[in-house]
């Protein structure tokens, strides 16, 4: 088997392309360039620049490579980002998605992976959030991972494709400091980016109804994530591998920003109090994945804490941002 990795010279998918090659896959990266690192990929792995959008140009790289399945993970992904530019979020992330679906049909392709997000739940009020949690997305990115998982059901229905969504809570970490997430836009490296500007590190509401008032996430470290994409790749790859699963890729626990805080106060030494400001709006209080099923049908379960997860973002980021 050879596996296309869309989006492979990005954060998760450097270390999805890693995690394959290291277990023996045969793995080809696909990406635009748009928000990648191309260092980042190990050297055994080509990379083709070209977009999801561009269907010659993906038939042309699975005939050329001998693709026989395709890990989806080019996207974009800023919230913001999509409530201001809706339009381009849905073209890039569900038309790239689309004309991918196209060309793999076209191509007899018969596996294919899509990286969704917790996004797709929205804010529901509930301990544990399980697959059949109702989805509710609650901005265009959250809807567009939503769309594009009903659509990848609807075309591997349609065209025989055995297909796996996997739905990421919120990921951290890095499996080696020249991986790491470049980009300030989740907990931990917005919080770097306080300490390192000699800035107390902000919560956005502590009158939350949770144990300390601040809101509960349930983080995943990167290099686990990675696995979960190599174990599903390795389901779909057994004989007889057919129909769809849906599944959370989180690890089950809950940490409240005031927690993740102090871990990060122990990493870095810069115990200093953070800044309670007034809720955002649009946060859940709580937002935890029942990682069972992942347990169940893929035998995977994360292994690495959040004091693990803090610890390689924070090497990471003195690396790239010389902290
Ligand atoms: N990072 C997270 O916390 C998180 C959480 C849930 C889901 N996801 C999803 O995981 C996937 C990867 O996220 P990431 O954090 O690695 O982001 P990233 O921006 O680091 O990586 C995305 C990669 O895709 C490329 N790309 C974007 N649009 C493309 C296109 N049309 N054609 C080809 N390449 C394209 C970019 O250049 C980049 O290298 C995305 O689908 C994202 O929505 C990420």
């Amino acid at each position: 088997m050879t596996w296309l990795i869309t989006g492979g010279a990005g954060y998760i998918g450097a270390h999805v392309a890693r995690a394959m090659t290291g277990a023996g896959e045969s793995v080809v990266a696909l990406d635009d360039l748009s928000a990648a690192v191309p260092e980042r990929l190990p050297a055994d792995v080509p990379l083709v620049e070209g977009s999801t959008l561009d269907g010659d140009r993906l038939k042309r790289v699975f005939a050329e490579y001998g693709v026989t399945g395709v890990v989806h993970l080019a996207a974009r992904k800023q919230v913001g980002e999509s409530v201001a530019e809706p339009t381009r979020y849905y073209r890039e992330n569900v038309g790239g998605l689309a004309t991918l679906l196209d060309a793999v049909a076209a191509a007899g392709i018969r596996r294919l992976l899509f990286s969704s997000s917790a996004a797709v739940y929205g804010n529901p009020d509930v301990d544990l959030i399980t697959e059949d949690t109702p989805c509710a997305p609650v901005n265009p990115y959250g809807e567009t991972k939503l769309a594009g998982e009903w659509l990848v059901r609807a075309a591997g229905q349609a065209y025989g494709i055995s297909t796996v969504c996997l739905r990421y809570f919120n990921v951290a970490g890095a499996a080696t400091p020249e991986l790491a997430d470049t980009g300030v836009f989740n907990i931990v490296p917005m919080v770097f980016d306080r300490l390192t500007r000699d800035e107390a590190p902000r919560i956005f509401g502590d009158d939350y109804p949770t144990p300390d008032g601040t809101c509960v996430r349930d983080y995943i470290h990167v290099a686990d994530l990675a696995e979960a994409h190599l174990a599903a790749a390795r389901r779909l790859s057994e004989s007889g591998a057919s129909g769809d699963l849906t599944l959370n890729i989180g690890r089950g626990e809950g940490v409240s920003v005031r927690e993740l805080i102090t871990v990060i106060g122990e990493v870095t030494g810069d115990r200093r109090e953070p800044l309670v400001e007034a809720r955002r709006p649009g946060d859940a209080p709580r937002a935890v994945a029942s990682a069972e099923l992942a347990a169940k049908e893929l035998g995977w379960r994360a292994r690495r804490d959040v004091h693990e997860m803090v610890t390689s973002a924070w090497q990471g980021w003195q690396r790239h941002h010389g902290a």
